[in-house]
This record gives structure tokens, sequence and C-alpha cells, in this order.
């Protein structure tokens, strides 16, 4: 016997399939591919949630205000996508394990093109303030022979969990690029990361104070690494026994990006003969590159 439930399901099955066969003509395989898949996974949340009218408009209002609050310097979109994991699934997928190679994390949204150059030794912080930290490393290929004049890119906020884009003047701190010297070893001074909240004043800091979670990041510091020949890696790296590890707001933390940044009591020497007034902190960051041939699984 047919109950109503079953010409109920029904309907919301015909629905969904006129939708996917919608896309049927789609010229392009790969969107047709993903529209489909995108239909049936929208409608199985629409069906399985009960999701009602009232909750669908709040969802389209919310994107709306994201839309709305999205400039070429704020990118509402890019939080969102960061704090559902969704930023962090696609580097997965796309970051196929491979033996020894740095593992990828976000991107975020505080690199800035043409930060300055500094040399081997050099200091990234320039006007931010922060404990001195150095940082240093190897830059190698997944056989182990070094990268030399592989182009490392660092950036990082100050002690106040700031990027220098995040203050209302021009000035550039805790940033720049570097090269590997024919050893493939690079190393410049910065200061100790400290853990920062994401921009939280709009509606993806509303949508996370709704649903009780902290807008913090565990503290890190970017990298960019590009060699001819091989994958260009987005990575950072995270502060041993520092706060949020365990609930990074996007999800970027892999343990083996986790370091050692070994606190220096007051009076330790310091590398290039720097003289510093109180304590310091030294990380190792070995890094390997895949070949480009090999992105794919
Ligand atoms: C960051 O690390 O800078 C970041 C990453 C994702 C969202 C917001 C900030
Ligand atoms: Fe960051």
């Amino acid at each position: 016997m047919t109950t109503r439930d079953d010409i109920q399901a029904n309907r919301e099955q015909q629905l969904v399939e006129r939708v996917i066969r919608s896309f049927g003509s789609c010229a392009d395989p790969r969107l047709r591919e993903l529209m489909v898949s995108l239909v049936g996974h929208l409608h199985a949340f629409i069906r399985e949630t009960r999701l009602t009218e009232r909750e669908w408009a709040a969802a389209i209002d919310f994107l709306t205000r994201c839309g709305h609050i999205t400039d070429d310097k704020r990118q509402e979109f890019i939080l969102l996508s960061d704090v559902l994991g969704a930023s962090m699934q696609t580097i997965t997928v796309n970051d196929h394990a491979k033996a020894d190679a740095t593992e990828a994390t976000v991107f975020g949204p505080f690199f800035v093109e043409n930060a300055p150059g500094i040399p081997l030794g050099g200091n990234i912080a320039g006007p931010a303030a922060g404990e001195p930290c150095w940082v240093e490393g190897r830059v190698t290929d997944t056989g182990g022979t070094p990268l030399a004049g592989a182009r490392v890119e660092v950036w990082e906020a100050d002690e106040d969990g700031l990027y220098d884009v995040q203050y209302d003047d021009d000035h550039t701190a805790g940033r720049a690029h570097l090269f590997t010297d024919e050893h493939g070893h690079y190393c410049f001074w910065g200061v100790t990361p400290t853990p920062y909240p994401i921009p939280h004043d709009g509606p993806v800091g509303q949508l996370l104070e709704h649903t009780g979670r902290s807008p913090m990041r565990a503290a890190h510091l970017h990298f960019m690494v590009s060699h001819p020949g091989h994958r260009t890696l987005v990575t950072h790296i995270f502060v041993r026994g520092g706060s949020h590890l365990d609930t990074d707001t996007v999800f970027g933390v892999k343990p083996s990006l986790v370091k050692d940044f070994q606190r220096q009591p007051a009076g330790t020497p310091a590398p290039g003969d720097r003289v510093i007034d109180g304590t310091w902190t030294r990380a190792r960051f070995d890094i390997v590159l895949t070949p480009d041939s090999s992105s794919a699984p």
C-alpha cells in the first residue's frame, strides 16, 4: 500500500532528479559533474534536516551579509570556507600524502605580494613588536637533494596578534622573502608567534559565537616556498605547547607542522652576534618540496 509518506518521499525524489536532469546538456563535463553532485548533496541536506523555509531564509540572509561585508580588504566567504573546514579539506584532497614531503595548510588572508627581500640571517620583523625568534632550516626535494635558490616567503602577526595590514597605516612589518643558499639553507629573525583571533566582527564571527566556537588560531608562522620544477608549498609552523592547537578555528594544525620554539634565557649569545636584552626563541623547520610532476595522486 502506498502511504502518504511514500508519496511525499516520491515527490521530493522526483524534484532532485528533475534538477539533476536540468544540467544534462551542460557541455563541460567537469562542471556538470560538480553541479550534479552539489545538487544531490544540497537536496539530501534539506530533506534529511527537514529544513524550514524560515531557516533557509536565515541562511540566505547570512550569505547576503557575508557579501555586504566583503570588499578588496575583507573576504568573508574565505573566512566562512575556513571555519567550515572546507578550505582545509580542499587542501588535504589536493595535497596527496607523499612520504616525507612537507604538509600544506591554509593560506589565510594576510599574505601580501612583493614583501621586502632580506639576506640570509636578516630580520622580517621590522617594526613588529615581539620576542625575537630565530628560524632556520633546509629546503630539499623528496630525495634529500638540497634546493639552492628556493624562494621562501614568510609572514606573521606581531605580539598583539595583528598583521601589519590590520593597522590603519601602510607600514610593512612581520613579512619578507629570502632565498636559500647553495646548501638549501635558510635562516632569519622574526618574532615568536602568539595565538590570535581571525576577524570575527562580521557574520562569520556571529556564526562562531552562536555555535559556541572560539575564533582563535593557534600561534603560527606562515611560509610559502617555491622552486622551479617543484610544487609551491603553502604552509605554517605552529608553536609546540601553545594554546588552541586542538581547537584552531580553521582546522589548520597538522602534527607534523608543530615545532619546538626553544626559549633561550636572557644573555644567551644569539646568531649573527645580535645583542638581545631579554629572552628569545629558536625553531627549526626543514622543508621538503615535491616535484611538479608528482602533484597528481
Ligand atoms: C591566518 O592564518 O592568517 C588566517 C587563516 C584563515 C583565516 C583567517 C586568518
Ligand atoms: Fe596567520
